[in-house]
């Protein structure tokens, strides 16, 4: 309701001053819609915020797929049935914490706590990863637990990394799966 009131005024202040003036009157999901002089309008397209990603398997098989700014690697992933395990898909998985006897409390963990989604991504596109979104403390801890000798510095939990227009392109490898039996 705020934003439809502010997107009035600008548009009110924008034919005010005439062709010289150029407002923004409509922000949402990335969508700018301007004013400039009188008529013209300019609309974000879905192209603005698409980012293709090419998967490839530990067997070498690539699939190019389109994903959306802000998704995980691992949404990406699950959205065109592409082999990424997951098991708490990067939220956190419940912890029960027992109290006493009668009192068992919920906890609702956050952040990534599998380890199974373990991606590699090469240069140029990790450097921007590293930089932008850097791993945090436990998602390193996942990471040498679970994968040791296999993760390298082009390595990252796939439901961290989220989509960026910058990421466009970029190639993502998926090493094998962890063993049945990994916890
Ligand atoms: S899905 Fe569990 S750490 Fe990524």
């Amino acid at each position: 309701m705020a934003s439809a009131l502010l997107a009035k005024k600008a548009l009110r202040q924008a034919l005010a001053v005439g062709a010289r003036s150029q407002a923004t009157v409509g922000r949402r999901s990335g969508a700018v819609i301007s004013i400039i002089g009188s008529s013209r309008r300019t609309l974000a397209s879905v192209k603005d915020v698409t980012v293709n990603v090419t998967f490839i398997n530990h067997e070498g098989l690539r699939i190019t797929v389109p994903g959306r700014v802000g998704q995980s690697l691992l949404d990406v992933a699950q959205m065109h049935d592409i082999e990424l395990e997951s098991g708490c898909g990067g939220g956190g998985a419940v912890q029960q914490k027992k109290h006493s006897e009668r009192w068992t409390e919920d906890l609702f963990g956050r952040g990534p706590c599998c380890h199974f989604c373990h991606v590699k991504i090469p240069s140029p596109w990790i450097n921007t990863i590293h930089d932008k979104q850097p791993a945090t403390e436990k998602e390193h801890e996942l990471l040498e637990e679970h994968w040791q000798e296999e993760a390298t510095d082009n390595s990252r939990l796939g439901c961290q990394v989220m989509l960026t227009k910058n990421l466009d392109g970029m190639q993502v490898f998926i090493p094998d799966g962890p063993p049945a039996d990994c916890p």
